[in-house]
């Protein structure tokens, strides 16, 4: 059994922690936020993960997981403390390091022994040689410690899992030794173990993201060119991916990615290339691409409502970037209500668990009890995530309760064949139309 301490209990911090915990280890989780440790104290969660509460609480009920405030405390008898503090995006889409820091100081002031101190957070390329620095000249007498990068590739909704069967764990650091103990923690899971220097093992974080995120902005310019040729994007990327070298996943078109993850991840490299005098043209082409996704889902629905949205009453089906999270950052959902709203529409929505982070976020926006009460009166809705619940929906029930049919489907659940014959004007994303009558009229303004 190793102690480990892990800074931070925001998605990557308590499922880091948790899961080491269930691996067999003791672990003290550190929050400088009082309120967020009372909680996880009382055993509620700070956020929604699927398994999450389950697993803290038989891991604290088995006293391999406990929680704190104290720096002192989570580290007393430890060897290894990771941290996986916030890096949000400053002014100019650089990564704010305030957070990693304060921690860096934190762990050097606080700590009795030898560390090795292992960075999650995703950290513009050069961190951990920064974050060496500081925990050198914060220690108030020399102890001997090493810094190595161990990038997640958690996604929100699937952290536990993603954590427990990774593809890769990526280790980066110039002390081999301490990598070697820290890929020993890291042995239960049975993936590979990629060895490398510190730099590049942060660049891998990056560079993974942002090819995820190019991913999905090169199948959503295919998407646009498929609405004008007439072909169907769905079945193109099924046709690209069974090409090994392409791969199915991430190829599905949209509104575009969010989360606090890719829109950061992408405009910090951006910053960085930028720093050192490139142009990263292909970063900027990927978030553009990204950004035109919600503006077209206005437009869009503007279209469909016969090119006024003034006095329109407009219903989100789904808030949170994807489904499974109540998370709402940089959700499409936000600037898709501010469009409409500035268009003049009324706008009211329904999530399944994001409507409180939401309405916070977006205090005009009426939210709905189920998707009926949703669809009552509505002159048109957008399905703007695809959670599994909306692909179950009574569409004809939905149907008789809108004031007009009219369904954007910005995440092509619905079969548009399907929805033609129910009598809806339906549009998706990169598919024609099957709907006679609207091909027609399609046809004719071309
Ligand atoms: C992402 C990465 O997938 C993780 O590997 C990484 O660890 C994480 O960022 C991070 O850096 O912490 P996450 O942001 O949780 O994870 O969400 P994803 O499931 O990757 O989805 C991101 C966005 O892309 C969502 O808005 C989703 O709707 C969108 N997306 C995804 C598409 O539009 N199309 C796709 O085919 C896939």
């Amino acid at each position: 059994m190793k102690q480990i301490a892990v800074i931070g209990v925001g998605y990557v911090g308590l499922v880091t922690a948790a899961a080491f915990a269930d691996l067999g280890n003791k672990v003290i989780a550190l929050d400088i936020d009082e309120g967020k440790i009372a909680r996880l104290k009382r055993g509620e969660m700070p956020i929604y993960e699927p398994g999450l509460e389950e697993l803290v609480r038989r891991n604290v009920h088995a006293g391999r997981l406990s929680f704190t405030t104290s720096y002192s405390e989570a580290l007393d008898g430890t060897e290894f403390a990771f941290i996986a503090v916030g890096t949000p995006s400053g002014a100019d889409g650089e990564a704010d390091l305030r957070y990693v820091e304060a921690a860096a100081k934190s762990i050097a002031q606080n700590m009795t022994a030898p560390l090795i101190v292992i960075n999650k957070s995703t950290v513009p390329v050069g961190t951990g040689d920064w974050v060496a620095d500081i925990i050198a000249h914060n220690q108030p007498e020399p102890i001997p410690f090493s810094v190595v990068s161990c990038p997640e590739f958690l996604r929100e909704g699937s952290a536990l899992s993603d954590f427990m069967n990774p593809h890769r764990v990526v280790l980066g650091s110039t002390d081999k030794e301490a990598a070697e103990k820290v890929a020993q923690l890291h042995l239960p899971l049975r993936a590979p173990i990629i060895v490398t220097d510190l730099r590049t093992a942060e660049m891998i974080k990056y560079a993974s993201n942002a090819f995820l995120a190019a991913k999905i902005s090169f199948i959503n310019e295919i998407a646009n060119i498929c609405e004008e040729l007439g072909a169907d994007v769905e079945e193109v990327a099924v046709g690209m991916g069974y090409d090994p070298r392409i791969g199915p996943l991430f190829l599905k078109a949209g509104l575009g990615y969010g989360g606090s993850c890719f829109p950061k991840d992408v405009k910090a490299l951006a910053h960085m290339a930028e720093e050192k005098g490139r142009h990263p043209q292909l970063l900027h082409a990927v978030m553009a691409i990204n950004a035109d996704r919600r503006t077209m889902a206005v437009e869009r629905v503007r279209e469909m409502l016969g090119g006024d949205l003034e006095g329109k009453t407009v219903g989100l089906l789904g808030l949170a970037f994807k489904p499974n999270t109540d998370d709402m950052r940089e959700a499409p959902a936000i600037d898709i209500a501010k469009a409409l709203i500035d268009g003049g529409a009324v706008v009211r929505a329904y999530d399944p668990i994001a409507m409180d982070n939401a309405s916070k976020l977006m205090p005009n926006v009426t939210m709905c009890a189920d998707p009926y009460a949703l669809a009552e009166g509505s002159d048109a809705l957008i399905v703007v995530t695809d959670w599994n619940e909306f692909k179950q929906l009574d569409l004809e029930r939905v149907r008789d309760l809108m004031k007009q049919p009219v369904i954007f489907d910005g995440r092509n659940i619905y079969d548009p064949e399907q929805m033609c014959r129910l009598g809806f004007r339906y549009r998706a994303i990169g598919r024609p139309s099957k709907c006679a009558e609207q091909q027609s009229t399609e046809t004719a303004s071309v």
